[in-house]
């Protein structure tokens, strides 16, 4: 059975012929898998392996490094919540405590539409406290601004980020490729249209 969809795979196509070093192609490859399938697979991870002609345990080690990349599964929502420094003086703790409180602890939330994660510094340290949905970033955030923003996504309707990653994947993924750091910095200004809160 097909790991990736047939889309997928022609992303994968085009990748490995953008890069002249094979290895160059990993962090996008991973994004697109997880982006179709939720989370990395111990399957997608081998496949990916295999077509960049990497040892599995040098996909792992990446994955491993890039908070943003997960091999267990997560919510539909996956909540990324700051205790860095920044974060910390400017009460990023008691954000953390409030998402556990709304969101329990764990990998998803009961219903599956939300999973939490305590990170460090996710590139936002001047509006701190700060979290991350998906690609999604919110600031100066408040236990109060948390629950709006919680449940605009539980409605259906993702508020309007204070930044975001383009929800483009492929945008998405040439981020990831181009840093060298790690570092999951805020980018451009979200796509119009959506709620405030
Ligand atoms: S310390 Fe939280 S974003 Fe940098």
């Amino acid at each position: 059975m097909a790991i990736f969809s047939p889309a997928l795979e022609e992303r994968f196509r085009k990748l490995l012929e953008a890069y002249p070093v094979k290895r160059s192609a990993l962090v996008p490859m991973l994004l697109y898998a997880q982006d179709e399938l939720g989370w990395l697979t111990p399957e997608a991870i081998s496949a990916i392996a295999a077509r960049l002609e990497l040892p599995e345990i040098a996909v792992r080690e990446t994955i491993g490094y890039y908070t943003m990349l997960r091999t267990q599964p997560a919510g539909r929502y996956h909540v990324q919540v700051c205790t860095n420094i920044s974060c910390l003086l400017r009460g990023g703790n008691r954000i953390l405590e409030h998402c556990r409180q709304r969101l329990g602890e764990g990998p998803a939330s009961e219903d599956g539409v939300f999973s939490l994660e305590e990170v460090e510094c996710m590139g936002a340290c001047s509006w701190a406290p700060a979290i991350q949905v998906n690609y999604d970033f919110f600031h100066d955030l408040t236990p109060e601004r948390v629950d709006r923003i919680l449940e605009a996504y539980r409605r259906g309707a993702p508020p309007q980020p204070d930044a975001s990653y383009a929800s483009n994947a492929a945008t998405t993924a040439g981020q990831a490729a181009s840093s060298s750091n790690g570092s999951s910095g805020a980018a451009a200004k979200g796509p119009s249209g959506k709620e405030g809160a």
